[in-house]
């Protein structure tokens, strides 16, 4: 099937900026570029909004008046989901790991504007989470309400289909730049980012060595689910994905003592980027990704010619938490 068959509401603005990052390519010795997913537009920008489109294009067909998800205390994936749900016309619960803050700031703060239902569990997980929503659901069905449940960072093969689109614009770019990339980097949290961009690849041919970093340790079960996202992203498509979780790349090395928390080195990549690029990264995602990058080129990781992208995937909104 034609990706473009595929129902997807539009709420971005692309294609985003792809550009070489001049100064810090000198500084590193090596040719970085940014594809700039911070700048999708819609609601502070980031990269779950080419998820969304296609999730919530499932929401509108299936007639749902109500969009529920779950995530981290300041989620990009929440703000988001919040934003676009009310943009469509449907209510929006998030269902947040936390407790209530004194005051709505960063992330929150954005839902908070749209009158997102904030639903906060202090000490539930991801899977936790996500049957907390389904509890709510339910309710919200038996009172006559028709909700829409999206997954942990909408990270499933239909929202996956996002970054299928996001490889094909990198391939474009590519050839209207006449170059072509060796490396992709970006930050691997709940994996639909990374099973979409190697989906991608797999199907354009496109040959990137895709790098997803790792922004959690111990996470020995994402590969799998990365592989199982993408190959679920190809059957859509009608397509077969044959990659196994051994050839899927995740560091973690760089990801330090927990979610959200902020390294040295992240909060160095932080202030470079701002002071040399005047792009601003976040501390939970981009912030470590960056940092691992900068790493692995000081270290000679990467062969001299190499062309490597970095996509910016957002989530700048936490600096002002
Ligand atoms: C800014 C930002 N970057 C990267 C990611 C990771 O994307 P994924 O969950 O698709 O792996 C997220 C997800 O929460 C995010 O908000």
């Amino acid at each position: 099937m034609d990706i473009e068959k595929l129902p997807r509401i539009g709420l971005a603005f692309y294609p985003t900026p792809l550009y070489r990052m001049d100064r810090l390519s000198n500084r590193l010795g090596v040719e970085v570029f940014v594809k700039r997913d911070d700048l999708t537009g819609f609601a502070f920008g980031g990269n779950k909004v080419r998820k969304l489109e296609y999730l919530l294009a499932r929401a509108v067909d299936e007639g749902a008046d109500t969009v529920l998800t779950v995530g981290a205390l300041q989620s990009n994936h929440c703000r988001q989901s919040a934003v676009a749900a009310r943009f469509l016309g449907m209510d929006i619960h998030l269902i947040l790991r936390g407790s209530r803050p004194e005051r709505n700031t960063g992330n929150l703060l954005v839902s908070h504007l749209v009158d997102a239902h904030f639903h906060f569990f202090d000490s539930l997980e991801g899977e936790e989470l996500e049957s907390e929503m389904e509890t709510i659901a339910e309710r919200l069905r038996a009172e006559g309400r028709r909700p829409f449940t999206i997954p942990l960072g909408g990270s499933v093969p239909l929202g996956a289909m996002g970054y299928v689109r996001a490889a094909q614009e990198i391939v474009q770019q590519q050839q209207l730049l006449g170059l072509q990339f060796t490396h992709v980097v970006f930050p691997s949290g709940s994996g639909g980012t990374h099973a979409g961009l190697l989906a991608g690849n797999s199907l354009l041919g496109a040959g990137w060595k895709l790098l997803g970093m790792g922004v959690a340790p111990g996470r020995p079960r994402l590969p799998a689910k990365v592989c199982e996202i993408a190959s679920g992203a190809g059957q859509i498509l009608g397509e077969k994905i044959a990659i196994s979780p051994e050839e899927v790349v995740i560091i973690e090395k760089y990801a330090g003592q927990g979610y959200g928390l902020q390294t040295p080195e992240s909060c160095e990549a932080i202030k470079w980027l701002a002071q040399e690029e005047a792009i601003f990264l976040d501390h939970v995602y981009t912030g470590k990704a960056m940092a691992g990058l900068i790493h692995m080129a000081r270290e000679g990781a990467f062969e001299e010619n190499a062309r490597i992208l970095f996509i910016h995937t957002g989530g700048n909104v936490e600096l002002f938490a």
